[in-house]
Order: C-alpha cells, then sequence, then structure tokens
C-alpha cells in the first residue's frame, strides 16, 4: 500500500474541519431556529452546548484520529479495542445516511442558482419549490452535486480537500459579509436584527426542555459531529499541534458564520414583510426566493446567496464522502479516482428516495437527527472517555501549550456532564420518533 495522505499545513486541516462545520445547517437552520426560539438567549445556550458539549466531542473524535492515522472503523481495532469498531462503524454508516439526502438538497440550491440567473422563480416562488424539490429535476441535479462532490474527493487530500476548502471557506465568509453589508442597507434591517437578536428569556423559558436536547443535537450536526468526519480529517494530521486550540477556532469559525447567516438572511425577509416563522428545509427556501424576487436588484443578489450556500455545502459533503473513502482506501487496492466513484454512486442512489419525494428526506433526516447522530456521538464519548481513557488525555496533551488542567478538565467533562446531555438528546429524540 502507498504511503497514507496528510494535509500540507495545520491552516489546511483547520480549514478542511471548518468547510465540513460551515454548512447548510448554519445558512438554512440556525437564523430561522435561533430567530424562533428566542433570539440572544437562545444562540446563548446554543454557545454553551457547542463549547462545553461539542469542543470535547470534537476533541474525542480528533484524539482517535491523530493518535492512529487510520479511518473510522480500523482506527478503533489499532488502539486495541477490536470489539469498538461498531462505534465507528455507526459513524460511517451516520455519515453515509446524511450524505445521501444533503446531496438532494445540494442539487436544489444548484437549481435556485440557475432560477436566480433566468428569474425562473420570481414570479411564483412556493410553486416553483414544488416542482423542482422532487422528481425528475431534482433527480438530475442530486447527480451533478453528487459529481462535484465526488471530483475534489476523487483528487485526494492534499490536491482536493485542501486545496478545495482553502478556498471555499473564505469566499464563504467574505460573500456573506458583503451580503451582510448590504442587508444593512435595506429598510427592514433593525427590524430583522431585533427579531433575529434580542434576548426573549420567556421563550426559552416555556420551551427550555425542548430547546437544550435540540441545541445540543444542533451543535452536533452543525459540527459534523457523530458521522466519523472529524475522525477522518484528524487521522490525516502530520505531527504535534494543540488540538485545543484547533477545535476552539472551528467552533468559534461555525458559530460566526451562523449568525453572520442570521445578518444576512432576517434583514432580507423584513424587508419584504415575509414572516421567519416557517419550518422546514422547504419553507426556507421559499421564504428567502420570495425576498428575492420583490427585491430591485434580486437576481444578482439571489446568485451571490445560492452560490454562498452551494459552495457551504460542498465542503460539508466532501468530508462526508472522505469518510467512506477512507476507510476503503485504507482496505481495499482500488485507486482513490475509483473508490470515489463507486461510493458516489452507491450514496446517490440511496439518496433516489429523497430526490423523488420530500417526505422521504424528512424521513432520513429526523432518523439521522434523533437517532443515529446522538448515538454515534455517545459511543464515541464513552470510548475515549472510559474505555480509552488516559492515554487519549496523552495525545490531547501531545502538541498542547496548555496545562494539564486544561486535559483534566477534558476528560471529566467528557466522561460525566457531555454523556449526561447526550443521553438526555437521545432520549427526548427517540421519543418524538416513536410516541
Ligand atoms: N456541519 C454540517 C452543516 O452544518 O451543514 C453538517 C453536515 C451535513 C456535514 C452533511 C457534512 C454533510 F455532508
Ligand atoms: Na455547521
Amino acid at each position: 500500500m502507498s504511503e497514507r495522505e496528510t494535509w500540507a499545513t495545520r491552516a489546511g486541516f483547520i480549514l478542511a474541519a471548518v468547510g465540513s462545520a460551515v454548512g447548510l445547517g448554519n445558512i438554512w437552520q440556525f437564523p430561522f431556529k435561533t430567530a424562533q426560539f428566542g433570539g440572544a438567549s437562545f444562540l446563548l445556550v446554543y454557545l454553551i452546548a457547542a463549547l462545553g458539549i461539542g469542543i470535547p466531542a470534537m476533541l474525542a473524535e480528533f484524539v482517535i484520529g491523530r493518535k492512529t492515522n487510520l479511518n473510522t472503523i480500523d482506527a478503533f481495532e489499532k488502539l486495541g479495542y477490536r470489539n469498538w469498531r461498531i462505534v465507528g462503524a455507526i459513524g460511517l454508516a451516520t455519515g453515509f445516511w446524511i450524505l445521501s439526502y444533503y446531496s438532494v438538497v445540494g442539487g436544489w440550491v444548484l437549481r435556485y442558482i440557475g432560477g436566480s440567473i433566468t428569474g425562473a422563480y420570481f414570479s411564483d416562488p412556493a410553486a416553483y419549490f414544488g416542482q423542482v424539490s422532487a422528481g425528475p429535476e431534482a433527480l438530475a441535479l442530486h447527480a451533478v452535486f453528487m459529481a462535484l462532490v465526488v471530483g475534489i474527493v476523487a483528487l485526494g487530500i492534499e490536491d482536493g480537500i485542501e486545496k478545495a476548502t482553502k478556498l471555499m471557506v473564505p469566499s464563504v465568509v467574505v460573500m456573506l459579509v458583503g451580503l451582510a453589508a448590504f442587508a444593512f442597507t435595506l429598510p427592514g434591517a433593525s427590524e430583522g436584527y431585533a427579531y433575529f437578536l434580542s434576548p426573549d428569556f420567556g421563550a426559552l423559558a416555556a420551551n427550555f426542555t425542548e430547546i437544550v436536547p435540540f441545541a445540543v443535537g444542533q451543535a452536533f450536526f452543525s459540527l459534523s459531529l457523530g458521522m466519523g468526519a472529524m475522525i477522518t480529517y484528524a487521522s490525516y494530521i502530520d505531527g504535534d499541534e494543540s488540538l485545543f486550540a484547533d477545535s476552539v477556532t472551528i467552533v468559534v469559525l461555525n458559530s460566526f458564520v451562523g449568525i453572520l447567516a442570521g445578518l444576512v438572511v432576517l434583514p432580507l425577509l423584513f424587508a419584504q414583510g415575509i414572516d421567519p416563522n416557517t419550518s422546514g428545509a422547504g419553507a426556507v427556501f421559499v421564504s428567502v426566493a420570495t425576498a428575492f424576487a420583490e427585491l430591485p436588484a434580486g437576481q444578482v443578489l439571489g446568485f451571490v446567496f445560492f452560490v454562498v450556500v452551494l459552495i457551504a455545502a460542498l465542503s460539508s459533503a466532501i468530508s462526508l464522502l472522505e469518510v467512506v473513502v477512507s476507510w476503503a482506501v485504507d482496505n481495499t487496492s482500488y485507486s482513490r479516482p475509483v473508490i470515489a466513484t463507486g461510493l458516489g454512486g452507491v450514496i446517490f442512489a440511496l439518496g433516489i428516495p429523497s430526490a423523488w419525494d420530500t417526505a422521504w428526506l424528512t424521513w432520513f433526516d429526523n432518523l439521522a437527527y434523533q437517532l443515529l447522530l446522538p448515538l454515534s456521538v455517545l459511543g464515541i464519548l464513552v470510548f475515549a472517555g472510559w474505555v480509552f481513557g488516559r492515554p487519549a488525555l496523552g495525545e490531547l496533551l501531545k502538541g498542547s501549550d496548555f496545562g494539564d488542567g486544561v486535559g483534566l478538565t477534558w476528560l471529566w467533562t467528557a466522561r460525566t456532564v457531555v454523556i449526561v446531555a447526550v443521553v438526555g438528546t437521545l432520549l427526548l429524540g427517540l421519543q418524538t420518533l416513536f410516541v
């Protein structure tokens, strides 16, 4: 077998991980949920979840990946715990599952880039979404999106993923800042900001038991945890660096992009008097498209906006394809391009029901959110905290400028509070799935 690939630089790794984290979760979900669940007060809960629970879970994945330099299944065996490969396998399956429908939504985004150029959604945004979100057209664009993902992953870690995300992540930030600056000039901007950011502790208190597990689940999804992605990306790290500093950077940038997206979307909606109180991926597409349809420079703005969303979605999707590709590269003698194409094809096929009918997409998403993700994160935490334990701590401290205190805090948080929070999230999720 040829030598395993690595990131060329530490910044390359961080940007790839940020690219994985920053995706549809930030631009679609985050602004709307924040606005509905109490604005700044929800933001606070989310930030506590992301920092207090997301960081320890991310560190657990980083430690497993960097220590072994192996894919998310074989890593467990190399550490001496063959039976725990099941945890890696659940993560890998979760990533596979999520990518199948994420790619369908990626196809919608492609469609909306085209629709902005031609103005196709301008006359009736709701009817337009109905036409393009399901059926043959959605299927074709799901294929195109998946082909783009395969193309990047086929090029490998340094020449494909690292080079691509080095370009993509800064572009997303720059374009979002530009859009936010424009949104600032709109007449409804201050109303939009108020709706997004004014703290509504009443709304938070009234729904606290629902919001906390949601904030935790959203933190996992948003940070790409429990899908094998962070284990896999960390497995390409060559040498020691402070994983703690890396994870803080990733979490901060991910939250920053979510807030930035809110500063774009909510003023846009308020300027046009559109109710942001929507639920479901589709409703979000419709409301944003309606705003563009009514704005003077809507065609250009819509184009830029959907290009941003596309780039964010692509840089996330490549991380999930890489999880399975990495496993196959480590275990078979096929070339990376052949593997990427073959596995991309299988994931495309799994996404066919979601492309055909959005009800399937919702079902796939619910199962991932409520069951697969928390289960997978729980397995990783129990493994890293209790099974692997002290050696995990040793790996974390390698290359770190932080004292043992930070490491011990990580170990004990991961072993206790974080596990309790994940179990709670899992139970509440199961309840919504099956009760
Ligand atoms: N962190 C991603 C997001 O917030 O959109 C979640 C994700 C979904 C990553 C799907 C990768 C992926 F293919
Ligand atoms: Na995210």
